[in-house]
């Protein structure tokens, strides 16, 4: 459930009209709702009945200061990929003895720098990894809390590409290598073998495919038990899917039930990853219709928003729902191809939409919170779309819109 309501004709964003934003602060626009934000990370939070745990939010699927510092102050913890995403986190008030650092390519430098600010767990995803862990807890003196993100071969029956725990996937450790390693890792004094980390995929609207990867988890923790290697989490990652059109995903408490069944005997707690459950449906896209136009059979509505404010569509074929933020009741319904003003064929936000629209109109992506601002580009010169967050009938800026300048800022001219 989500905060983005009709009242009469009009679409609010809490108690502020998306319209009367869009005329505020300009298009495109992403509008966040802190109500959303608060609601779907206690739904998590309230899912654990007394188990340990530690929701960290995967900084990648939104990563404004903003937010994350709202979910700072909530208690949340936060799962980063690389060291710009760890240095948000601190920049916005976040823990650092919350944050577990998952990713293939964590360069010696981003390690150590994890390492010197106290992280909660390194996600080692290869054995070349381990080597560079080690040489940098020795040089800091210190002990590396670790897991092992084991890629446990389970389909996750998502898109190809977000798809992380097949075998033919660059991610994690094979279930058969992982033991060997475990054991490796144990006779090395500066490392702390902390947990057991897994992610399979993104947008999973199933909750099979995650129970069938926790029995894998929970008999690698078994058997690591019997060797005398006890770990104390168990990270089951991210990939709690959302309903962008008429899919039907769990609830947290529905996804999160199965698990603790099975952790329940365990003297582990168990970490969970989310992205896009938490942010997905507490952010909207604003798009202002600039023309339309006939092109033989097709429609198009021509808005000021293209893929590089919202890549999801052209790199995934993911279908968003778009509305009108006005309901018109004396128009006809056009069946309509929704696109942007960049120079690519694939730059559309929705295909063949049933929608009656005026030019001006503001068009309302919904679902935009994940995967949305943090994957945009200013490719063709565009600057990055501004962002607000809307409390009750109060919004903040969390995102100014760039100015031209800011785009080419860092290039320099030869003399
Ligand atoms: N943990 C790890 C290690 C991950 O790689 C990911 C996402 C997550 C957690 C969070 O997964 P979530 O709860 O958001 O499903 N750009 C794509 C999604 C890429 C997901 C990458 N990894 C999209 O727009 O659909």
């Amino acid at each position: 459930m989500d905060f983005f309501n009709f009242k009469g004709n009009s679409l609010f964003a809490e108690d502020v009209e998306i319209t009367s934003l869009a005329k505020e602060y300009g298009t495109p626009l992403y509008v966040y709702s802190k109500a959303t934000l608060e609601r779907h990370l206690n739904a998590f939070e309230s899912s654990f009945n007394g188990k340990k745990h530690l929701v960290c939010f995967a900084v990648k699927a939104c990563s404004n200061l903003a937010i994350l510092n709202l979910m700072a102050k909530l208690g949340a913890g936060f799962d980063v990929v690389s060291e710009g995403e760890l240095r948000r986190v601190i920049a916005a008030g976040g823990d650092p003895h919350k944050v577990v650092f998952s990713g293939v390519g964590k360069t010696y430098s981003e390690i150590e720098y994890a390492l010197s600010v106290g992280i909660n767990c390194l996600n080692i995803e290869s054995e070349e990894e381990i080597e560079t862990v080690v040489a940098a807890a020795r040089k800091l003196g210190v002990v590396a809390n670790v897991a092992l993100r084991v890629n446990p071969g389970v389909d996750a029956k998502t898109h190809p590409y977000i798809s992380t725990g097949l075998k033919n996937n660059k991610f994690g450790i094979t279930e058969e290598n992982a033991f060997d390693l475990y054991v490796k890792m144990s006779k090395i004094d500066c490392l702390n073998i902390s947990g057991i980390d897994c992610h399979i995929g993104s947008q999973m609207t199933s909750g099979m495919p995650i129970i069938e990867a926790t029995d894998k988890i929970v008999a690698l923790y078994n058997k690591l038990l019997s060797a005398g290697i006890k770990v104390d989490h168990i990270d089951m990652g991210g990939g709690l899917g959302v309903t962008y059109d008429n899919e039907t995903p769990p609830t947290p408490s529905e996804y999160i039930a199965p698990i603790l069944e099975r952790l329940k005997s365990l003297d582990v707690a168990l970490y969970l990853e989310p992205g896009r459950a938490m942010v997905a449906n507490a952010s909207v896209l604003l798009a202002k219709v600039v023309y339309q136009k006939n092109n033989g059979d097709k429609h198009f509505v021509i808005t000021d928003t293209g893929m590089n404010d919202m890549i999801r569509p052209a790199l995934y074929g993911s279908w968003m729902t778009i509305i009108n933020s006005t309901i018109h009741e004396d128009i006809p319904e056009v069946v309509s191809d929704v696109v942007g003003p960049i120079c690519e064929s694939d730059d559309f936000l929705g295909k063949e939409r049933k929608l009656k629209v005026k030019n001006g109109d503001i068009l309302v992506v919904r679902g935009a919170g994940a995967y949305g601002s943090s994957m945009a580009s200013t490719y063709n010169s565009r600057r990055l779309p501004c962002e607000v967050l809307v409390d009750k009938d109060k919004s903040y800026v969390i995102k100014k819109r760039q100015t031209f300048e800011d785009i080419w800022k860092d290039e320099c001219i030869i003399k």
